[in-house]
């Protein structure tokens, strides 16, 4: 059984005050989560406020991002050391966002992964192929290439114990409106599962939570859910919106 995960991508939105407002919000319109884990994933900036509005509760706390290097002269870097000591207990690896706009290698990607893994983060590894790589019939190895590269050396300890989720956000579905069919997403996770298997091993691919996003909505959440290999969802434009946050965080209660 494997405890369903929606997550808010909060990206680079909202200034502090309404961080913590939406933080503020979500907790009170969530009070009894049984079925799912909530996780808030603000800027790097506001996590320690957003980390003291939530306080102990059953919301937990993501990163955008992580460095794979403890510490030292890397300019602008964030380590895992300094994220644990906020609360953080999630971090998003390989967004596409990551990948294809600030131009993150899977090599650094896997060395991410690593690093946030050792240190007791749960490493939310994400991949998807763009529009072009879809259209010509190439997103399967794509999929396949990126899970091979970033899930390299990955200890079978650490997946064990829960600290590796995959995130499957097709890029072309990314704050376009244009959700892939339930079906689609079904399909997906069934492959990346059977790739899990034979990268990793069947036991812990069948514990591997794997998360859909892309345009995910309150109205398309529990489709989304229903289907036998969507573990979760990562919620971006949605997940600023206190109603549609809410209403995706019931769909999953409702599972
Ligand atoms: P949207 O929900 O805005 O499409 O974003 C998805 C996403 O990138 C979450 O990480």
């Amino acid at each position: 059984m494997r405890t369903k995960l929606i997550a808010g991508n909060w990206k680079m939105n909202l200034s502090r005050v309404e961080s913590v407002t939406l933080a503020g919000e979500i907790l009170h319109h969530t009070p009894a989560m049984t079925q799912a884990q909530v996780l808030l994933i603000p800027a790097f900036v506001h996590i320690d406020a957003v980390a003291q509005t939530i306080g102990k509760s059953h919301l937990l706390l993501g990163a955008q991002d992580v460095y794979f290097e403890r510490s030292g002269a890397f300019t602008g870097e964030v380590s895992t050391e300094m994220l644990l000591e906020l609360g953080v207990s999630h971090v998003l690896i390989g967004h596409s966002e990551r990948r294809h706009v600030i131009g993150e290698t899977d090599a650094m990607l896997n060395k991410k992964l690593l690093a946030a893994t050792s240190e007791k983060l749960v490493g939310i590894y994400c991949v998807g192929e763009t529009l072009q790589e879809r259209n010509s019939g190439k997103a399967a190895e794509v999929i396949l290439h990126q899970l091979q590269a970033g899930l390299a050396n990955l200890s079978h300890d650490v997946i064990a114990q829960g600290h590796l989720v995959i995130a499957y956000e097709p890029v072309w579905a990314i704050g376009t409106g244009q959700t892939a069919t339930p079906d689609h997403a079904q399909e997906t996770h069934a492959f990346i599962r059977s790739r899990l298997a034979e990268i990793i091993s069947p036991d812990l691919a069948e514990q591997i939570r794997i998360q859909y996003g892309g345009s995910v909505k309150k109205a398309n959440a529990a489709e989304l859910l229903a289907k036998p290999d969507i573990d979760g969802l990562l919620v971006g434009g949605a997940s600023l919106i206190v109603e549609e946050f809410v209403g995706i965080i019931k769909a999953a209660e409702l599972k």
